[in-house]
């Protein structure tokens, strides 16, 4: 869907380098993450794929089309774009900031209404309560999910989103990628996502390309990132997280198979989703206090019991 080939992004007439030798593929329907700590081009990489920034050697492709053979005006109509740091119009109203495309696409009112009113329900702002404020009379959170809103009006195919959940809360951030997920699997977009946090990429990425100065350093599955470190600095980059990391990775089902669950006789234990991980298993019996925890099929039925023990030792 998206191809990077060489993509290289310098200043001072190639004295200094934002991206270099970047190449890479972003597949239809996928999310992928750029992920890498602050100046590493994650930005910088993601303006090159709507020509908000232009690259200064290589070629990027969308859909087999070289992006510089495209009105650059019509390819980010295309392509929705969440800005870092929110960007929101302050003396537009909510309504006013998701419309912003759909405007310029001249869509008539009522299409324009229409979209705005379920994009906002969508983003768990309804347009009635929330539809006529400005950005200055919302909390930071709310200002996202515009954002996010905002990204999505025209329903472009292609969905680009830098750091849309920085600069919160770790409480309203969690809440926003537990929503994030669903809106994935609702939608199918294509979408570049960038961050800097570990967590939120493995939560939400199908792949991962992690940066470094600029260069590609790995890209893979959150799995294969995590546990198939490519060099030192994926490593040092995992730190201590990465033992975390690679519970967060493995679900009950891949770590027991059904005879390793106990049968369960009438007893009030509290559930989870055989799909869940290890930590979530951890914190459910720390709730619950009990000693055991029902596992449950996608269809909510009771398939076994775990017992602590066993959840311990995995770890
Ligand atoms: N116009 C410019 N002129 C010179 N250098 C620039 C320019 N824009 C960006 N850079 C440099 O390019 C590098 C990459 O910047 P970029 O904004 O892509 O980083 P980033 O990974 O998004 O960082 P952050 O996580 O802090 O947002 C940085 O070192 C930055 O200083
Ligand atoms: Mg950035």
């Amino acid at each position: 869907m998206i191809g990077l080939i060489n993509v290289g992004k310098s200043f001072d007439g190639g004295q200094t380098y934002a991206v270099r030798d970047l190449s890479l593929e972003v597949t239809e329907g996928e999310t992928l993450i750029l992920l890498g700590p602050s100046g590493c081009g994650k930005t910088t990489t993601l303006k090159m794929i709507n020509r908000l920034a232009e690259m200064t050697s290589g070629r990027i492709l969308v859909r087999g089309k070289d992006i510089l053979g495209v009105d650059a005006v019509n390819l980010r109509r295309t392509m929705g774009y969440v800005i870092q740091n929110i960007g929101l119009f302050p003396h537009m109203t909510v309504r006013g900031n998701v419309d912003v495309v759909p405007r310029l696409l001249g869509w008539d009112k009522e299409r324009k209404q229409k979209r705005t009113e379920e994009l906002l329900n969508l983003v768990g702002l309804p347009a009635d309560e929330f539809g006529n404020r400005y950005p200055a009379e919302l909390s930071g959170g709310q200002q996202q999910r515009v954002g996010v809103a905002r990204a999505l009006a025209s329903d472009p195919p292609v969905v680009l989103l830098d750091e849309p959940f920085g600069a919160l809360d770790p409480i309203t951030r969690e809440q926003l990628q537990g929503e994030f997920k669903k809106l994935k699997k609702r939608l199918k977009k294509t979408m570049v996502f960038v961050t800097h946090d570990i967590f939120e990429a493995v939560s939400l990425g199908d792949r991962i390309c992690l940066m470094k100065e600029g260069e590609l350093a790995q890209i893979g599955t959150p799995k294969e990132i995590v546990t198939q470190p490519a060099n030192r600095f994926v490593e040092d980059f995992l730190g201590q997280h990465r033992y975390q990391l690679r519970l967060t990775l493995s679900s009950l089902h891949e770590l027991f198979s059904q005879e390793n669950l106990s049968p369960v006789k009438g007893e009030d234990l509290a559930t989870i989703s055989y799909e869940a991980n290890l930590v979530d298993a951890l914190e459910l019996f720390e709730e619950s206090g009990k000693g055991r925890i029902a596992v449950c099929n996608a269809e909510g039925t009771t398939i076994g019991a775990l017992r602590r023990d066993q959840v311990l030792e995995k770890i």
